[in-house]
């Protein structure tokens, strides 16, 4: 049977109408979050890109704004980032501090390989309307083909910009005191890491292990294209380690590939921009596709949706320094309760779970670590997706295999996991569910599984299982969300 919804997020950002990718120029200025993003304004499939624009105050209810990007003489716009100019190093402003994009100029060239440089826009109003500079390109490379995503920020150490870009299968750092002069200061990635595809969209930030400000460790974000021989397709990973302003030093850890998510559907996600010190938030949003099916995805009218605003930490847990993503705090004034119990019998949990029928909703619950779980969300006559925790394997996952519409591409089916380890004597998962997507956050955000899912529209079902008939729920909660109205 074929959905009559057009499977739009309720809580999650997707544009109006066409075709979206990349979160861009993600930086946050007056009181607002802003997202740009990877946009073809005139299809619901990849084309030329311009950047769309987007805010929101609460990270959940967003406005969509006119295009703030388009295409000209040197090019379409790819991804790249935004940052405040506080001290006018750039020279754009008069007396206040205002906005600069920089991002990649794609130029297609008849019977060559495109170009890819690097230039510079900037706003004196908040991102609506925005000036290209007469001096672009202000950084190409002599030999990369692929040489994009530049992401920026302002070093205070060195005092200058860094900007991390990727170059085909590395990322090189450069350095710059005005955002126009930019030089190479170091290269990383060659024999580390995962090299299944391009690499693209690399964010490195500071972050400060288990919240201890001395014990500060850079993180690095690296997405890695869809290639025709892994059925994963496109998918990121990261790095931990040191950072001068120069030259970024790996981890022992990272030696071995660590991925940012374990399911399909979290590509080229990059943090925000200056977030305010008092607040101190590493915030995080990805897209939320995949390139081996992103163009067939069955949606109308529009094409494209971003994860929910994430909140990243390093945390040790078992000697070895995690990445761990929290769903952003203001997602809790998105809910409404539905269901909260404690110390509740599966029989009991499942007698409530029968009489529910959701679709956008958040659901918590905790359980003793050797017991196995399993959910059927988003169930109706023919679809239920799968989530549970397989205590005898320690792994959580998602298994899409029956969710509903899979037919745009062989490998969208199929089962996807990732290995726990124990917080405490607990299992902990919390599950983001809205019309196309789930995401998955088990033991506090230290394994995450974010997947895209098509089922049909009456499929509203919530059940639970487990081997184990006299298991205890120590809580389970349900909560509705909804975008917040101010
Ligand atoms: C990542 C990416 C970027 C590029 C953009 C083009 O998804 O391929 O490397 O800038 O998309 O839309």
């Amino acid at each position: 049977t074929i959905s009559t919804t057009d499977y739009r997020g309720i809580y999650h950002f997707s544009p109006k109408e066409k075709w979206m990718n990349d979160p861009n120029g993600m930086v946050f200025f007056k009181g607002e979050y802003h997202l740009f993003y990877q946009h073809h304004p005139f299809g619901t499939t990849w084309g030329p890109m311009h950047w769309g624009h987007a805010v929101t105050k609460d990270l959940v209810t967003w406005e969509e704004l006119p295009v703030a990007l388009a295409p000209d003489e040197h090019g379409m716009i790819f991804s790249g980032s935004a940052v405040v100019d506080w001290n006018n190093t750039s020279g754009f402003f008069d007396d206040e501090p205002g906005l600069v994009a920089i991002f990649t100029h794609h130029q297609e060239v008849p019977n060559d390989h495109p170009i890819q440089r690097q230039s510079l826009a900037y706003s004196k109003n908040s991102g609506r309307t925005w000036m290209k500079y007469e001096g672009n390109p202000v950084l190409e490379h002599e030999s990369f083909v692929d040489f994009r995503d530049p992401k920026v920020f302002w070093h205070e150490q060195t005092k200058e910009w860094i900007m991390i870009i990727a170059c085909g299968q590395t990322v090189c750092l450069y350095h710059s005191p005005d955002l126009k002069d930019w030089t190479l200061g170091s290269e990383f990635g060659a024999g580390i890491g995962s090299h299944d595809g391009v690499w693209e969209c690399p964010d490195l930030f500071p972050l400060a292990v288990d919240g201890d400000a001395s014990q500060e460790k850079w993180v690095m974000l690296v997405s890695i294209g869809a290639d025709p021989a892994f059925k994963e397709g496109s998918r990121t990973q990261y790095f931990t380690g040191d950072f001068n302003g120069i030259t970024f030093v790996p981890d022992e850890a990272s030696h071995t590939v660590r991925w940012f998510d374990h399911g399909r559907d979290n590509y080229a996600g990059v943090s925000w921009s200056d977030i305010p010190a008092e607040d101190g938030r590493r915030l995080f949003m990805g897209w939320m596709s995949n390139w081996m099916y992103a163009n067939q995805t069955p949606t109308e009218g529009y094409r494209g949706a971003m994860t929910i605003a994430r909140e990243l930490t390093l945390e040790k847990r078992d000697a070895e320094v995690l990445l761990v993503q929290r769903p952003a705090r203001e997602l809790e004034q998105a809910r409404t309760a539905v269901l909260s119990l404690q110390n509740a019998s599966i029989r009991q949990v499942s007698e409530q779970l029968n009489t529910l029928r959701l679709v956008n909703y958040e659901i918590y619950a905790e359980w003793a670590s050797d017991q196995s779980v399993q959910f059927a969300l988003r169930s109706g006559s023919d679809n239920e997706t799968l989530i549970g925790v397989d205590a005898s394997q320690n792994e959580v996952y998602v298994d899409r295999s029956r969710s509903g519409i899979s037919d745009f591409h062989e490998h969208f089916l199929g089962r996807h996991a990732a290995g726990l380890k124990a917080v405490d004597g607990n299992q902990h998962v919390r599950i983001y569910v809205d019309y196309s997507s789930v995401e998955v956050f088990a033991n506090d955000g230290q394994a995450v599984i974010t997947d895209l899912i098509y089922p049909d529209e009456g499929s509203k079902g919530i059940s639970v299982q487990s081997e184990n008939k006299d298991l205890v729920f120590a809580s389970l909660h349900i909560y509705e969300l909804s975008p917040i109205r101010a």
